[in-house]
């Protein structure tokens, strides 16, 4: 039998999808809808602990819509620090299983042990990234990063025009 990933998506990254289709097209607007996707994928899955959206803004990072226990103070970031910055400089997605183990890291919450960073791509250039961190050591693996890179595409359309 083939390996389609596709095939292998669990049940609930394919419900979530779906739901957040339906809620970003529902929106009133897309600060609205980029907000609610924030906010379902907090819902939905509990080793998403902080999850924000950083838009490219020139040579840094803005955040966006957020959702988590706190603010970070990191709500711009330029393009090449950090893990952040890193993933929207080469457009990778980075999975760090242990943030304190990366000297890249710029600590945001004492809570955080791990982090996933997904570069939102429009017209092959990134305009974005989704930023999640996790309090479990190596809380992501390449299901998140598959789950993850499809939402990504999701949000592209959502981008404040400048
Ligand atoms: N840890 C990120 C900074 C953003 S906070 O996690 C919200 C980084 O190393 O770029």
């Amino acid at each position: 039998m083939s390996h389609a990933v596709a095939e292998e998506r669990p049940v609930e990254h394919g419900d979530a999808l779906n739901l957040l289709r339906q809620e970003v097209a529902a929106a009133p607007g897309p600060e609205a809808a980029a907000q609610r996707a924030v906010e379902v994928l907090h819902d939905r899955f509990a080793h998403y602990d902080w999850i924000g959206v950083y838009w490219v803004d020139g040579t840094d990072l803005a955040l966006g819509p957020w959702i988590g226990p706190e603010a970070t103070e990191h709500v711009r970031i330029p393009i090449g620090t950090g893990i952040c910055g890193a993933a929207a400089a080469t457009g990778q997605t980075e999975i760090i299983d242990d943030v304190n183990a990366d000297p890249r890291y710029l600590a945001c919450f004492t809570t955080t042990r791990s982090e996933i960073v997904v570069p939102i791509f429009d017209g092959g250039e990134v305009v974005g990234e989704i930023d999640i961190d996790g309090s479990d050591l190596a809380a992501f693996d390449d299901t998140d990063r598959l789950f993850l890179e499809e939402i990504a595409a999701l949000l592209a359309p959502l981008r404040p025009r400048q």
